[in-house]
This record gives C-alpha cells, structure tokens and sequence, in this order.
C-alpha cells in the first residue's frame, strides 16, 4: 500500500526543506500544513495575533483531515500538530511517520525570532524552546515510526535517509 510520508518535529528542525527534498527524490506531491493555511488564511503569525492560537489549531486540524485522506504525500507538518490526538491518529492511519530528532543547541541556531514564529515571541527564546522541546519530545517519539537524528546534518543527508529507510522496509 502507498502511503503518506509525515515529517514532525520542532520548529526550525528542517521539515520544509527536508520535505521538498523527500518529494523530489521520491516524485510525490509536496504539502506543507503552514503554508497551506497561510495560502488559505493569511499569515500565520497574523492568525495568532487576531484570533489566537486555538483558531489556528482548528485550521491546523481541518488541513490534517483533508492531507491525509490523500495518498502518495509528503507533508511538513507545524512543530505542534503533533499535540492533538485526531492530527496523529489520521496522520498514522495513512502514513509513515517520521520525527526529526534536533538539539536545543541546534534548533536555537537555526530559529531566530521572526514575524513567522509566534510562539516564540513571547519569553526569551532559549527558555520557551527548551520547554516546548521537553514537552512535544516524548510525543513526537511516541507518534513516530522512525526518528532520524539531524544534528550537524545537511537536509539532503536527512532526506536520503528517509527515502533508505523507506526503502528498506518495503523490502
Ligand atoms: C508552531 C510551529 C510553526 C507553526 C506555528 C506553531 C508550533 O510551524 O505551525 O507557528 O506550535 O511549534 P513550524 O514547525 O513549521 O515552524
């Protein structure tokens, strides 16, 4: 059966990047859930700023239910869709899943406090991340199929090893 290939993990960790990459090597279609709803809604950081964080949960969820009723995907997920119990439970029903493992020292390096990522925004960044990282983890491992570590790893080496992990279980 041809499946949906998942990419989840925090922000900043490479799941865009990452998920163009596995598309291109793999010839699927490519989503990724942020820039659906930003393509549908308007900026991100906007939906948060105007109609809070549960509003953009809803969208969030409403996109996860259409993406995985599809085959033969690549989709990025946002770093917290992993949070809600109905996002993974569809995700999974029709996909491999796939966490992409950082450090907080490499995800600090990568995330700089930008209009794109409100939640970082409000305490000092280090802190927020740090929390968020102790709280989604045991989460995205518990969801995942696979975990493919991307410390000092370029995108095309994660994604290579996404498509040999695919790969080999197909075998
Ligand atoms: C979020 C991560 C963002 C985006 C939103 C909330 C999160 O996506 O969905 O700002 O809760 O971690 P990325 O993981 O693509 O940055």
């Amino acid at each position: 059966m041809v499946m949906n290939i998942v990419l989840c993990g925090m922000m900043g960790v490479g799941k865009s990047t990452v998920g163009i990459k596995v598309a291109e090597l793999t010839r699927r279609r490519w989503f990724d859930t942020d820039t659906v709803i930003a393509d549908r809604h308007g900026r991100i950081s906007d939906i948060f700023e105007y109609y809070g964080e549960a509003h953009f949960r809803e969208l969030e969820a409403e996109v996860i239910r259409k993406l995985s009723k599809e085959d033969e995907l690549v989709i990025s997920t946002g770093g917290g869709s992993m949070m809600n119990h109905e996002n993974c439970e569809l995700l999974k029903q029709n996909g491999k899943i796939f966490f992409l493992k950082a450090s907080v020292e490499t995800l600090l390096k990568r995330v700089l406090i930008d209009e794109t990522r409100p939640l970082l925004r409000v305490n000092s960044t280090d802190e927020r991340l740090k929390e968020l990282l102790a709280e989604r983890t045991p989460v995205y491992e518990h969801v995942a199929d696979y975990v493919v570590a991307t410390d000092d790893r370029t995108p095309d080496e994660v994604a290579e090893e996404i498509v040999s992990l695919l790969q080999k279980a197909k075998k």
